[in-house]
């Protein structure tokens, strides 16, 4: 029988020819800690139970299913959307770290340490932080300070420190790579949080396995209205809720499509490297060269994407696709004035796919389900800004 879709990774934490643990030597210790605490931890039934329960009590699940009514009229689908906006900090990015700061107790840490891009990762620590007592920094792009500059301030009120990163292009990319030289030198008392499916094993498993609640709660939350969704979507930036939405589908009939952003679209303009750890698609030049990724959404700004991503697609189970800029600009509008829901600048990539391709590549009539991973509140002074600048 065929080895079903998106189940553990091999011993050495890879994906088909993806994944895997390449760390510096000093990090290997806290890497198969990691892995031996969360492999206990998801076989515990009373750690499992918590997090089921904290992010019923705390966090908002389950988020529900929403029909667009009048967004399937004008697109000639039927579309509906997973609100993880709805979920508490406004995004996905929740159900993972309330796994990773119960793990961190757990682990008899008391300090997480997290990057992040659109800022909506670092709240989310902050915040599982605060609840949890926990001390918390979080490593930001100078660049993205300034474009989320709000979510700097959230953080700072619930007790974070951000640390500005000047490196590189002072983006996501950076601040994942500041994380990891903090983290080699404070293991024994403190947790990396990392924010999507990336990284070196244990991450991009355990992330998926966190996510994975938003999956199999979409999963049945269809089948109890009575349909299987043609196609289901989601951006990537790390694909983590790509990832989550994409577990509770992956041995269905539905289509699976995750759309990069189209300035740092590794799986379509990638090839195989190592970065952060993991081998996978990367954006790179020939000689091996990590390139910048360029997005108006600070969450998709990554030359990279989680392994699982890169062997789904190489297995052909997953397709990835892009969007532009000006694309999600105006998904972003549309889904505004259409259905008065306003997304996060990540999740309108995926609207804005299935915008451009409705009556295309998804035939009229089709059942689309969109993972809308975050709410826009965060992007709205950017987005005034964009527009004006293109109107002018
Ligand atoms: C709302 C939202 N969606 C999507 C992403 C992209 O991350 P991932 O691909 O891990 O879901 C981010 C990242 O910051 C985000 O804030």
């Amino acid at each position: 029988m065929n080895q079903p879709f998106m189940g553990p990774p091999d011993k050495f934490g890879r994906f088909g020819e993806f994944g895997g643990r390449f760390v510096p030597e000093a990090l290997m210790p806290a890497c198969l800690e990691l892995e031996a605490a969360f492999d206990d931890a998801w076989a515990d039934e009373l750690f499992r139970n918590e997090f089921h329960h904290v992010l019923k009590e705390f966090g908002g699940r389950p988020t529900p299913i929403t029909y667009c009514e009048r967004a399937s009229d004008a697109l000639g689908i039927s579309l509906y959307l997973k609100r993880e906006d709805l979920a508490h900090t406004g995004s996905h990015k929740i159900n993972n770290v309330v796994g990773q700061a119960l793990l961190t107790r757990r682990m008899g840490k008391r300090r997480m340490i997290a990057e992040t891009g659109a800022g909506q990762h670092g709240v989310a620590s902050a915040t599982a932080a605060a609840k949890f007592g926990l001390e918390c920094t979080v490593f930001m792009g100078e660049v993205d300070t300034k474009r989320q500059e709000l979510n700097v301030f959230r953080m700072e009120l619930l007790g974070a420190r951000v640390v500005p990163v000047t490196s590189g292009s002072k983006t996501l990319k950076d601040a994942v790579s500041e994380a990891m030289r903090e983290w080699v030198t404070c293991v024994t008392d403190t947790h990396y949080c990392l924010g999507s499916v990336m990284g070196p094993h244990p991450f991009p498993y355990m992330v998926r396995e966190f996510q994975s609640v938003l999956g199999k709660e979409a999963a049945s939350q269809c089948l109890e209205r009575g349909f299987q969704p043609d196609f289901v979507v989601a951006c990537i930036g790390g694909g983590s809720n790509a990832a989550g939405l994409f577990a509770g589908f992956a041995n269905s009939s539905s289509q699976l499509v995750g759309v990069e952003a189209s300035g740092g679209a590794a799986i379509s303009g990638g090839s195989p490297g190592v970065l952060h750890g993991m081998r996978s698609m990367i954006i790179q030049g020939e000689s091996g060269q990590v390139e910048e990724a360029h997005s108006i959404s600070a969450g998709l700004d990554y030359p990279g994407i989680g392994p699982e991503h890169s062997h789904l697609a190489a297995q052909g189970r997953a397709r990835y696709v892009m969007a532009t800029d000006h694309e999600t600009l105006d998904a972003l509008q549309f889904l505004s004035s259409h259905e008065g829901i306003i997304p996060a600048l990540e999740s309108a990539h995926a609207v804005a796919w299935v915008m451009r391709e409705s009556g295309r590549e998804i035939p009229t009539g089709s059942t689309v389900l969109i993972n809308l991973s975050g709410r826009g509140d965060k992007d709205v002074a950017q987005v005034r800004q964009e527009l004006r600048a293109r109107r002018d």
